[in-house]
């Protein structure tokens, strides 16, 4: 079985996330995680069948921050999974190793689960510095958190390059990053952990990319707001 986990971004306005709920209603969804836009959660937390995941989490705890949400309020909704880390946000944001170990910290002081995203860009790849690169963006959070806080995080590997693009890398590339990430946390911080892959994840690639072991999971962004595509993609994913 690997995990899917969907990414659902800012795709989708409120009547076509009740007709994705409506249209996925029969599918099995149990290993399956929608990370929703905030205004959705509640309503995939009633009306669905999925567990549900947040998409961001405020730096701090309760207070004055305008605009933004707390971890605690996250887990007052039921929420049990954040992504943290993803490229968007890096770019987009200026986010930052040091923000992301506030947000995860914050998290696990209420029990929900960082999906954590590292990755490299088409020309760090290029240059053969992928490794260096994913290496350093897990040392520099992980180094100032103690084995019991590591051992809650998932890891999402998203290449930038693959992300909505359609390009995604090959099964032997994903297969060696995964086994990097996996072995360097096992080294030097003693726990193993499950690592997912994002970039392109598509009804089309998802046979050939189920068949590299070392992977747990998938992180599905454009593919994860078409009911058919996600129903048939989480039917592949749960043997
Ligand atoms: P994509 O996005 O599946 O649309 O490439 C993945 C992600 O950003 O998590």
């Amino acid at each position: 079985m690997k995990l899917v986990v969907g990414n659902q971004k800012t795709y989708l306005n409120r009547p076509e996330v009740v007709d994705f709920i409506n249209k996925t209603k029969n599918g099995n969804c149990e290993n399956a995680i929608i990370c929703a836009s905030f205004p959705y959660l509640d309503l995939y937390l009633e009306e669905s069948k999925y567990i549900v995941g947040a998409q961001n989490v405020s730096v701090k705890g309760n207070g004055a921050s305008t605009g933004e949400i707390s971890a605690e309020q996250l887990n007052s909704l039921g929420v049990s999974y954040t992504i943290v880390g993803h490229s968007e946000r890096r770019q987009d944001n200026h986010e930052t190793s040091d923000m992301f170990y506030d947000k995860i910290t914050n998290l696990l002081k209420y029990d929900i689960r960082p999906i954590f995203c590292v990755g490299e860009s088409l020309e760090q790849r290029e240059n053969h510095v992928e490794k260096d690169i994913v290496g350093k963006q897990i040392m520099e959070v992980f180094d100032k958190l103690d084995k019991e806080s590591i051992e809650k995080i998932i890891i999402a590997y998203e290449p930038v390059w693959a992300i909505g693009t359609g390009k995604v890398p090959t099964n032997d590339e994903i297969d060696d990053m995964t086994s990097y990430i996996k072995d360097l946390v096992q080294d030097k911080y003693e726990k193993r952990l499950l690592v997912l892959y994002g970039g392109s994840v598509n009804q089309k690639n998802i046979d050939e990319l189920n068949q590299i072991e070392v992977v747990d999971g998938y992180l599905i962004g454009g593919a994860s707001t078409k009911a058919d595509e996600f129903m048939y993609i989480m039917s592949k994913c749960e043997k």
